[in-house]
């Protein structure tokens, strides 16, 4: 498939697209309080707007909407590759994987877009339907203003405004849903608005031995354990572990002095050892992804048992739905454990759910249960990590090697979730293999290419 193709099915894709996510959210602006105006008119104008209002509310995010959302993401990203693909196709190798990892993503679009046409059918009917109710809205409004021209001249530019907030509300139908509203502030941080750092860098006592690791506080520490750290390194094919290092002070850790090593087993990997990096400590235990397997594992630090829960069945493992970028794979990291003021999170893919991101509450209980469960639009394999603070979900992604960016988030109070959050996270190292935030000091705890780092999260 030649360039020009791909640009040609993308527009093809976005014709198609555009068609079919018509009807969001759509909020009419409608105020005249002028006495000479008609009111029976203007009433219903306020009737249809009301309607409108009605019949097209957040509430009617469905699982496709979200998929569309979705979608809509992976096309903007696909086309966000082809320039790059453009800019540095000097005929070698990495052009020709490249592009062959485009063909891949767009022949999966084009898959689903197909699955999606069939069942958006009363999706479109709706579009239809407020359409013809915002032109009828329209109408309504052009007669009233000659009616006002005639009586106020006045009044005339308050309708030009209303008018205008008609097109802008029409051309928003037709383009895409508005932007959710911001998350509230919640756990008495206020709004998170940047992420400044990092405040550590350094190597471990391992040096660049393993890029592959993890390391933090426990979230939820047993008195005593307050300013302990933890750390552990994938030590084998940098995707298995099998033991938890820990230190009694972040200096400690820094200078490598008088770590514990507790063993999870001896041979490494084996059943219920650990897989892939992205694990967190709470409560004294360690959670993570089991060896080989799609289930959660709960190391118990004090009686050095484990136990387990198991995810869906159709639950991406062994790579299936790792996080990744269009240059790289970040092997193993088809499960993510987070922390955040209310507890453990588990943040994973389904084939059901297309490959897009699901939150699991983790109770901690012994052993351990699955709670509430969120699905997202969140393509997995576009993310590099995530971090809850407050029940928000944030993801980033890879800009370039000296930049990544918390460009999504999911609200599990609201449901509501946003492609278009801005926070830059400045790099030492090209990758990001774990990441997590700790809400006892609002630091992100970050693994990279083998350095251990920490930036604050600035809140509002
Ligand atoms: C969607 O389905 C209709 C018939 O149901 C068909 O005419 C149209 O070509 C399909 N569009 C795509 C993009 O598959
Ligand atoms: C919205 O789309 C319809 C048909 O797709 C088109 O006729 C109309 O001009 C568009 N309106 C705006 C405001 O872009
Ligand atoms: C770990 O074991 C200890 C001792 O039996 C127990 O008190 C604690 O609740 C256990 N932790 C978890 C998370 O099950
Ligand atoms: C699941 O979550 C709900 C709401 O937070 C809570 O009330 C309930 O106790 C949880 N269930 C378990 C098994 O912990």
């Amino acid at each position: 498939m030649s360039l020009s193709n791909i640009f040609i099915l993308l527009i093809l894709i976005h014709l198609t697209f555009t068609q079919t996510v018509r009807g969001k959210d759509c909020v009419c602006d409608l105020k005249n309080s002028d006495p000479a105006f008609p009111e029976k008119k203007l009433k219903n104008v306020e009737t249809t707007a009301l309607q409108c209002i009605g019949t097209i509310t957040p509430e009617m995010m469905t699982d496709l909407d979200r998929l569309v959302l979705g979608l809509q993401q992976r096309i903007k990203q696909v086309e966000e590759n082809v320039i790059v693909l453009e800019k540095e196709d000097d005929r070698n190798l990495y052009g020709a994987v490249t592009l062959r990892i485009i063909e891949l993503e767009i022949a999966e679009i084009q898959d689903l877009l197909h699955k999606l046409n069939s069942t958006t059918r009363n999706y479109r009917h709706l579009s239809v339907q407020t359409a013809a109710q915002l032109e009828d809205m329209k109408d309504a409004m052009v007669e009233l203003e000659k009616f006002d021209s005639m009586q106020v001249i006045k009044t005339n530019r308050e309708n030009q405004r209303v008018k205008r907030s008609l097109e802008q509300c029409k051309e928003e139908l037709n383009a895409t849903a508005a932007p959710p509203t911001v998350p509230p502030a919640r756990c008495g941080l206020g709004r998170m608005v940047s992420v400044a750092g990092p405040r550590i860098y350094s190597l471990t006592v391992y040096s660049t031995s393993y890029t592959y690791g993890a390391w933090g506080r426990d979230a939820n520490p047993a008195p005593g354990g307050e300013n302990k750290y933890w750390l552990v390194v994938l030590s084998s094919s940098n995707v298995y572990g099998n033991f938890i290092r820990q230190y009694s002070t972040l200096s400690t850790l820094l200078l490598g002095i008088g770590p514990t090593d507790t063993y999870i087993s001896s041979s490494n990997p084996t059943t219920n050892t650990i897989q892939g990096p992205n694990m967190v400590m709470y409560g004294n235990a360690l959670y993570y992804n089991c060896y080989n397997t799609y289930s959660v594992c709960q190391f118990n630090m004090t009686t050095r048992s484990v136990s387990t829960v198991a995810l869906p069945k159709d639950t991406g493992y062994n790579s299936k739905f790792p996080f990744a970028h269009l240059g790289a794979t970040y092997t193993y990291t088809d499960m993510d454990f987070t922390t955040d003021e209310s507890g453990v999170y588990v943040i994973y893919a389904t084939t059901s759910n297309f490959g897009n991101v699901i939150i699991s509450k983790v109770e901690t209980s012994n052993p351990p249960v699955l709670n509430q469960t969120w699905s997202t639009s969140l393509y997995k394999r576009t993310v590099t990590n995530t971090f809850m603070v407050c029940g928000v979900l944030y993801a980033t992604r890879y800009l370039d090697k000296d930049t990544e960016e918390i460009f999504y988030s999911y609200d599990t109070k609201t449901k509501e979730e946003r492609y278009d959050l801005n926070m830059k996270i400045k790099k030492m190292q090209t990758n990001i293999e774990f990441l997590n935030y700790d809400p006892r000091d609002h630091l992100l705890y970050v693994y990279s290419d083998a350095f251990i780092l920490t930036y604050e999260l600035i809140f509002q």
